[in-house]
């Protein structure tokens, strides 16, 4: 029977029965009360009494049954109810497999996790990093560049090849060749902070950090520990067999580039009544010499697959060439000083091949780390 019908009838049952134990010891007093001591009445109306004395009996068990009943059943269903539901989200979170692209569990299910309320804070970071750190930002205002973590970690860093988190829950703590340490998620975050946002670090304890954890957590949930999903992170670019050339690369940006991020690379409001902004791509607001992006094959890699704004892996709208040779010009353009020239990458023998600062443990020059050709650098570390 439906519940919404069962448990109301059981309780409107048991109510009618009490109402009706009630009514019989009024009756029973009633008829003590009129027949008096009288004992020839009290003879004759002796057997009604006991009757109604059965009759309150009989009542009284039916009520301690029912009650009974009704209690078993809404235990039993409520813990039905519970298995059931967690069944339903076990089913509705993506399942791992290797041979597909991971994609990140449905945002709307992460409403019913423990921790729903510091996901959704910690996708809000992400996505509107601005509103939290920017000018007048709520948490600690005017402490990073003009831009947010979703510019290049996509869809609040949940796009397949799109720069995203997917990976982070299953990979990390991991040794780091850059810091030449065991980073943890916050250390990692903390990187992209100074780096990305040329801003400065969040308390590793604070709520803020917490909830961003939480949220990269909650989009690797169901990965198994060490994997890296297919689809996470950046889909790499193939080399070219020459350096990538700043010169070709400023017509493609003014051909595909600058009607979005600005002739002067600056960005542009999005729209008169927008809050966004197209975000910059060079000079004091954008990301330093430090960050990710400034690695030619990170840069490559990322509008390879999603620049301009809407082209994706499977429907890439840059040739391999035109994703280097842009890299090339952007990446050439001011933007601020690295700030960690002198701790990072302390063993200089792991400074990737398109590390762009020297000393190196090979011959080739900071031009060609900086432009290609890679292939004989990388050629260069595995003879030894
Ligand atoms: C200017 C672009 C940019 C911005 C802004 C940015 N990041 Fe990153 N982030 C990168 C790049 C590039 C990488 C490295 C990707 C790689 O090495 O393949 C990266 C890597 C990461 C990683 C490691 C991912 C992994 O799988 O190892 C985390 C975590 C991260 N960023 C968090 C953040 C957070 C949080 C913010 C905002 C506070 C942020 N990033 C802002 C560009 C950016
Ligand atoms: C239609 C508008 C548009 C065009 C055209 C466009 N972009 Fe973007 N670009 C964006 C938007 C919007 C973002 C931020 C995405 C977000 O926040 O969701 C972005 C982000 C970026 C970022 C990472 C954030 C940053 O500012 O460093 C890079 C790098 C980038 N674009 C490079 C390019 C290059 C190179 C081209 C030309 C090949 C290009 N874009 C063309 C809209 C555009």
């Amino acid at each position: 029977m439906n519940n919404a019908v069962y448990f109301p009838a059981l309780w409107l049952g048991i109510a009618v029965v009490v109402i009706g134990i009630m009514a019989i010891l009024a009756a029973i007093s009633y008829f003590r009360q009129t027949i008096g001591k009288d004992p020839l009445t009290r003879s004759q109306f002796h057997r009604q009494i006991v009757l109604l004395q059965q009759m309150r009996w009989v009542l009284s068990l039916l009520a301690i049954a029912m009650t009974g009943v009704g209690l078993g059943a809404w235990y039993l269903d409520s813990t039905q109810k519970e298995k059931s539901e967690a069944e339903m989200r076990a089913g509705l979170l993506p399942q791992y497999d290797r041979g597909k692209i991971w994609e990140a569990p449905d945002p709307l299910l992460a409403e019913t996790d423990e921790h729903a309320s510091l996901i959704a804070y910690g996708r809000d970071l992400v996505a509107r990093t601005q509103d939290y750190f920017g000018e007048n930002g709520l948490v600690r205002p005017g402490s990073i560049n003009n831009m947010n973590c979703q510019n290049c970690h996509l869809d609040a860093g949940s796009k397949p090849y799109g720069n995203n988190y997917f990976a982070v829950n299953s990979t990390y703590p991991q040794m780091r060749a850059r810091s030449g340490s065991l980073e943890t998620i916050p250390k990692r975050i903390n990187d992209c902070f100074e780096r990305s946002l040329n801003g400065q670090a969040l308390d590793t304890t604070g709520r803020e950090m917490r909830a961003i954890v939480a949220y990269m957590q909650w989009l690797g949930s169901g990965i198994p520990k060490g994997e890296k999903p297919k689809g996470s992170g950046l889909a790499e670019v193939p080399f070219l067999n020459r350096p990538a050339d700043p010169v070709l690369g400023k017509k493609i940006y003014a051909e595909k580039c600058a009607s979005c991020h600005g002739a002067d690379g600056q960005g542009l409001p999005m729209a008169a009544d927008s809050p966004r902004d197209y975000p910059p791509l060079w000079g004091d607001k954008s990301y330093n010499q430090a960050a990710g992006l400034f690695r030619m094959s990170r840069f490559a890699a990322y509008v390879k697959a999603n620049m301009p704004f809407g082209a994706s892996y499977q429907n890439p709208q840059l040739s391999d060439e035109e994703a280097w040779d842009v890299a090339a010009y952007v990446n050439s353009q001011p933007r601020p000083a690295h700030p960690f020239l002198k701790s990072d990458w302390p063993k200089i023998e792991k400074k990737p091949y398109d590390h762009p600062f020297g000393p190196y443990a090979d011959p080739f020059s900071e031009e060609q780390h900086k432009f290609g050709p890679y292939d004989p650098i990388i050629a260069f570390y595995k003879k030894d």
